[in-house]
């Protein structure tokens, strides 16, 4: 059974007296240890997917599920409870709080959770992304790498089952780009995740499995095309 499903979702936004079709009637699912990757133009409807399977927003129509639980039907209260359990996110700018430490960036998932902070778990993920020399720095005192790799323990700290990154590499040159994005394909494997990622970049496109294209709303699986499998 697939982790993600996404059944005849669609989203509508009125603009005035029109009618903008961000995202068409769209059928996806993702499996644990898929590492996803979705391109298109700008305002092709890449966030709008995006947020709708993170349960940012609810679809205008059609019915998401992540791990068996509907997200498209649960109260607003449910969607963010089963948003802080089972997802991470990642964005293009590193939405790390600037005044907390690296580590104390994961204690705050702790404290929220209500639970003791488990230095061990902190340490070995930090370890694992290579930036465990940096827990007590701030954001503003890390490379541009190192902060995403820093968003990137702060996703996965929580144990999400799905992990979404909206433009993860945008801020990075190209060698962290690729660093940053083949610790994401990683992890992915090694925990048996699913990621979903965002990317205007195609030579990123070779860590990814399945490779799909969206275009004014429409989603269509381009793998064969990109990655000959
Ligand atoms: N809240 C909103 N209200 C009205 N229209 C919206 C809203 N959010 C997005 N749109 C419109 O829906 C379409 C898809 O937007 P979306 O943000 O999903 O595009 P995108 O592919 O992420 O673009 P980009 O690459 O620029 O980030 C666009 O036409 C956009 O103007
Ligand atoms: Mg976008």
């Amino acid at each position: 059974m697939s982790l993600v499903e996404l059944k005849n979702v669609f989203q509508d936004y009125s603009d005035g007296n029109d009618v903008i079709h961000a995202l068409k009637k769209t059928n996806l699912s993702i499996n644990a240890g898929e590492f996803v990757a979705i391109i298109g133009p700008s305002g092709s409807g890449k966030s709008t997917l995006l947020t709708i399977m993170g349960g940012l927003q609810k679809p205008s129509g059609g019915s998401v599920t992540l791990n068996k639980k509907s997200f498209s039907r649960a109260s607003p209260k449910r969607r963010t409870e089963l948003r802080f359990q089972e997802i991470g996110f990642i964005l293009q700018a590193s939405n790390l709080v600037p005044y907390l430490t690296v580590e104390k960036q994961l204690k705050l998932i702790d404290k929220v959770a209500k639970k003791p902070f488990n230095i061990k778990k902190a340490d070995a993920l930090l370890g694992s992304l290579g930036i465990l020399s940096l827990k007590n720095k701030y954001p503003s005192d890390l490379s541009g790498g190192e902060r995403q790799r820093a968003s990137i323990a702060r996703a996965l700290y929580s144990n999400p089952s799905l992990i979404l990154a909206d433009e993860p590499t945008a801020s990075l040159d190209t060698s962290r780009a690729f660093e940053v994005v083949q610790i994401l394909a990683e992890e992915t494997k090694k925990l048996n995740k699913a990621t979903v990622m965002v990317t205007h970049d195609e030579r990123l496109l070779s860590y990814c499995d399945k490779v799909y294209v969206i275009n004014d709303g429409v989603l269509t699986d381009r793998t064969k095309q990109y990655l000959n499998k």
